[in-house]
């Protein structure tokens, strides 16, 4: 019973150390510096010419391809995607394109 004890113990004490530490790196987090230009929902901005995040082409591209996008910017309309190599970890680059996947659906 003490041993039940102390593990359920170890438990909630790991998941309470782990919670801070998700949440950095949530990639609904790191999205909020896209909103303004990709729109909360990832929909795009017409008048600034950035597709939708659910247009055929983009769901097609790797993630591998989202990233280099997300690492080095560039696009070809009147308003460049900022390069987030050195502002953004692996980590959280890896996080938010997760998350873009989930607005893909
Ligand atoms: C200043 C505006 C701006 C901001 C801020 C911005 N982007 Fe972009 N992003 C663009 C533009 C412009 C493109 C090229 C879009 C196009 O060609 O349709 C682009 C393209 C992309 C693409 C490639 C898919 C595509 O539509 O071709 C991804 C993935 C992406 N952005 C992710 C992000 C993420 C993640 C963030 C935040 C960390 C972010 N962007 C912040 C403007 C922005």
């Amino acid at each position: 019973m003490k041993f039940n004890l102390t593990v359920a113990a170890a438990s909630l004490l790991a998941v309470s150390l782990a919670t801070p530490a998700f949440a950095q790196t949530s990639g609904a987090d790191v999205y909020k510096k896209c909103q303004g230009c990709h729109g909360a929902t990832g929909a795009g901005n017409a008048g600034m010419k950035i597709a939708s995040f659910k247009t055929p082409a983009v769901v097609k591209e790797s993630d591998a391809a989202l990233t280099a996008t997300i690492k080095n910017g560039g696009g070809a309309g009147p308003i460049k995607m900022p390069a987030y190599a050195g502002k953004l970890s692996d980590d959280q680059i890896k996080a938010v394109v997760g998350y873009i996947r989930t607005l893909q659906k």
